[in-house]
């Protein structure tokens, strides 16, 4: 029998994205609209004992690595347990957070064996990062960073330029990479519903690297290698312990090798970051029908593209295209 897993390109999904929750203890402007979201009610929100059958379901049709994601994943109260079970299983198994209380979690990542963490983190200035997350935990988040490298974890550093907003700091995240061996990722800005998404905010791949060769010479900026399904493309300042990369969603879509489907907190597969149509995982499982056929049918009816927008016109100068705020996805 064929694996329910690959989809009509021939790319099978062996990474699944778990978002534990839609809450957040930070309220970024590109993540979610300045009024909030109306949040699932409790009762529509995967329990622990949901999320580990489900995932048992994924890892024994083939995935290999899971990766809990948000809103903020650890603000969930069962956070721990849900990790700690997850680890039994055998799959490579991370985390996307805004590291605000990551320190707390520190032993129990390594007890569960987990090695890499991905941080969001705008902007080197308080003032900045304020005026992005709503909140004031820059001094904590920095910190944080620092703590997870001291304890021998990988560290990559989400950034989502904004054009006129923190482009003036490509340089500075970079040269963090300098002596912290630390990988930086600059981010195109995507849009989602009530994000204010237009094209000119965003930050290209194109500039980025134009940037980076007005300040280093040609020869320092190596090209590193990227697996097939990586989201970013890689580079390398000699003699820098750390690496910087571009996620370049927009301008160059990354879709080709794409290995990812995505659990939303209430239980509703997405078979793209852009898919508007979304497939209830969560019903089936409560009422005891079988939830592979619901993966495959979900799978099978992923387009090649960006849910369909392949060329850049199809993103209008507008938030949303139906699909949820990001907070409500988890990236
Ligand atoms: P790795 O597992 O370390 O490769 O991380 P990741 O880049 O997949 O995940 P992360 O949660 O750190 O997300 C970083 C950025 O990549 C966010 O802006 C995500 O929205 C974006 N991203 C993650 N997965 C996908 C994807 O499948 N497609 C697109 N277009 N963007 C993605
Ligand atoms: N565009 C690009 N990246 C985004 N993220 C959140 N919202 C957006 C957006 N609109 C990123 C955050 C986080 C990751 C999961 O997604 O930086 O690290
Ligand atoms: Fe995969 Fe959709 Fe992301 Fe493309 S945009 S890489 S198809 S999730």
């Amino acid at each position: 029998t064929s694996n329910i897993l690959t989809d009509t390109f021939g790319r099978t999904h062996n990474y699944l994205r778990i978002s534990l929750t839609e809450r957040c203890n930070l309220r970024c402007t590109y993540c979610m609209p300045a009024e909030g979201i109306q949040l699932s009610p409790k009762a529509n929100i995967m329990t622990y004992e949901e999320i580990f059958t489900i995932a048992q379901e994924f890892v024994n049709r083939g995935v290999t690595k899971i990766r809990l994601t948000g809103g903020e994943p650890l603000v969930r109260k069962d956070a721990a347990k849900i990790i700690e079970q997850l680890s039994s299983l055998p799959v490579e198994l991370t985390l996307t957070t805004n590291g605000v209380i990551v320190d707390r979690f520190i032993d129990l990542f390594k007890k569960c064996g987990i090695q890499s963490l991905n941080i969001s983190l705008d902007s080197l200035h308080s003032s900045k990062n304020q005026q992005i997350t709503r909140r004031s935990y820059f001094e904590k988040v920095y910190q944080n960073i620092l703590l997870l490298v001291d304890e021998g974890f990988e560290v990559k550093i989400n950034c989502v330029l904004m054009k006129g907003f923190n482009d003036d700091e490509i340089i500075d995240f970079i040269n963090l990479a300098k002596d912290l061996p630390v990988h930086i990722r600059f981010i195109e800005f995507m849009p989602f519903d009530g994000n204010r998404w237009n094209m000119d905010k965003l930050v290209s791949l194109k500039e980025i690297l134009d940037h980076v060769h007005t300040h280093f010479i040609k020869d320092e900026v190596l090209k590193l290698q990227n697996a097939p399904n990586d989201t970013a493309k890689s580079y390398q300042i000699k003699g820098y312990k750390g690496t910087f990369a571009i996620i370049s969603s927009v301008t160059n879509p990354f879709c080709d090798g794409c290995n990812r489907i995505r659990l939303t907190a209430n239980g509703k597969i997405k078979n793209c970051l852009f898919s508007s149509k979304e497939s209830d995982l969560l019903t089936p499982l409560r009422d005891g029908k079988p939830i592979a056929s619901v993966i495959q049918s979900a799978i099978r009816s992923k387009l090649k593209v960006r849910n369909g927008m392949d060329t850049l016109d199809k993103f209008k100068d507008t938030d949303g295209h139906n699909n949820r705020s990001m907070i409500q996805i988890g990236g």
